[in-house]
């Protein structure tokens, strides 16, 4: 999935226009994939995104014994020979989703043993409220803080109440849930689109969980799942993402195959902001034309429904880009409520012009700049990586972003896709 010293070169200064087709969920398939391991035998799965993520995932179930075969859309997995073994370090320490095949282990084999799950860093991002939750199931853990390792004699379901709304805490109950015995019960679950699509997966085969998308999911222990076929959800970060892009050239995208009831969070925030967004049934488009494009007062980042954290970077790169002060006249204010530290995007547009002050880590207060300029900058994860890639469409002169593979983790082919909307970008 290509070399580790790819950058990224943009010309900007062009607004986009044009149609591009949203790609299947990064943050639905990998959850997925892991559920495949709860099937004693054969899934198809539709649409997985080609992004270096997904390959990691296959390469985790084919170090458990399973059978895969993918063609860059369509997936099949054959875990009639899964076995139980420890996850593998090296895709462990580099994929924070490796944690959800912690859930479709304990599942299948009663047993668990790995190192703690790597990934972007945005923070301390915790796994007690995972570890908890199967201890309640009936798994008892051994060694300490370096190691992972379960086991239970039998798992049985149990009433949980997390918390805080964990996406992944919630993913991985429904995984430990769906084969256990009896009822579990999932209070204060998270409502992420991504739940509902892990949760139409395990009912195609043949599970019966109920809930998801509300507070409260309900899952009755079964004995055996038959082989699903599935298709997996629209990337909703992608297509807020390439809204965001015609926003910031003040152009006019159209996406087609995304879901207007996935992403309202974020076109709510553009219509705030003065584009004009179009829903059509399949497609959506954004629109700079016949709008008085201002700053924003607030985005306070939460659990969905409210503004996605995901989201955030490329949205404080945009608000470098709006002069003026917004309806309660003030500069644009970002607030950050998920991670502590999910901030390394703001030194890098700062290179490039954008006038942010960050407090504590969370809070972004932002003066629009009439222009940026184009510079070397370094994406430090997957959507700050974004974030540096939309202003450099906006910026005069030549934008390079280094480490290109952090956004390749969630963007299957964001060169393809940009050009596609006459965006002056390469890798190399
Ligand atoms: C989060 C996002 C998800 C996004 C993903 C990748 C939310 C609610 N979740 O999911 O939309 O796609 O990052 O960027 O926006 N926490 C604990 N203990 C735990 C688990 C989580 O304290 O065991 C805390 C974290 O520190 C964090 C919050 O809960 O403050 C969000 O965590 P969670 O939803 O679990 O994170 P992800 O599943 O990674």
């Amino acid at each position: 999935m290509g070399r580790f010293d790819e950058k990224f070169k943009i010309v900007g200064g062009k607004p986009l226009c044009g149609e591009v087709l949203i790609d299947g969920s990064k943050n639905a398939v990998l959850p997925i994939l892991a559920a495949t391991l709860l099937v004693d035998g054969r899934s198809i799965i539709h649409n997985c995104p080609n992004i270096s993520d997904t390959w990691d995932s296959i390469g985790i179930l084919r170090h458990l014994g399973c059978d895969v075969v993918y063609d860059g859309s369509s997936l099949v997995v054959d875990a009639s020979g899964a076995v139980s073994a420890p996850l593998p370090n090296a895709y462990v320490e580099k994929m924070r989703s490796s944690m959800i095949f912690v859930g479709s282990l304990l599942g299948r084999f009663s047993q668990i043993e790995t190192i703690p799950p790597g990934g972007c860093m945005l923070g301390e991002r915790p796994i007690d409220l995972h570890l908890k939750a199967f201890e309640a199931m009936g798994v008892v853990f051994e060694g300490g803080e370096s190691l992972i390792k379960g086991k239970a004699a039998t798992l049985k379901g149990t009433k949980i109440s997390l918390s805080f709304p964990s996406v992944g805490a919630t993913q991985n109950i429904m995984l430990a849930a769906v084969l256990a015995k009896g009822e579990t019960i999932i209070e204060k679950a998270a409502k992420e689109p991504e739940i509902v699509d892990l949760q139409g997966f395990l009912n195609a085969a043949g599970a019966k969980v109920s809930g998801a998308g509300t507070s409260t999911i309900v899952i009755k222990g079964v004995k055996a799942l038959k082989c699903p076929e599935y298709t997996i959800m629209p990337d909703r970060i992608v297509a807020g993402t390439y809204l965001v892009a015609g926003a910031i050239t003040r152009g006019e995208v159209t996406l087609k195959n995304a879901k207007y009831q996935d992403i309202f969070p974020i076109s709510d925030a553009l219509v705030a902001m003065g584009y004009k967004i179009y829903n059509d049934g399949n497609k959506i488009t954004l629109t700079t034309k016949g709008g008085i494009i201002r700053p924003l007062s607030l985005i306070s980042t939460g659990p969905h429904p409210a503004f996605p954290t995901d989201m955030q970077p490329q949205f404080v790169a945009l608000l470098s880009t709006i002069q003026g002060r917004c309806s309660r006249n003030c500069e644009s204010m970002v607030k950050e409520n998920v991670f502590e530290a999910r901030d390394a995007h703001v030194p890098e547009l700062a290179k490039m012009g954008a006038n942010i002050t960050v407090a504590e880590g969370t809070h972004f207060t932002i003066k629009g700049a009439a222009s940026l300029t184009g510079a070397v900058v370094d994406a430090k994860d997957l959507r700050g990586g974004a974030a540096l890639i939309l202003a450099g469409l906006f910026a005069q002169g030549e934008t390079i972003v280094n480490n290109a593979y952090y956004v390749k983790r969630g963007y299957a082919d964001i060169v393809g896709d940009l050009r596609g909307l006459g965006a002056d970008i390469s890798i190399f």
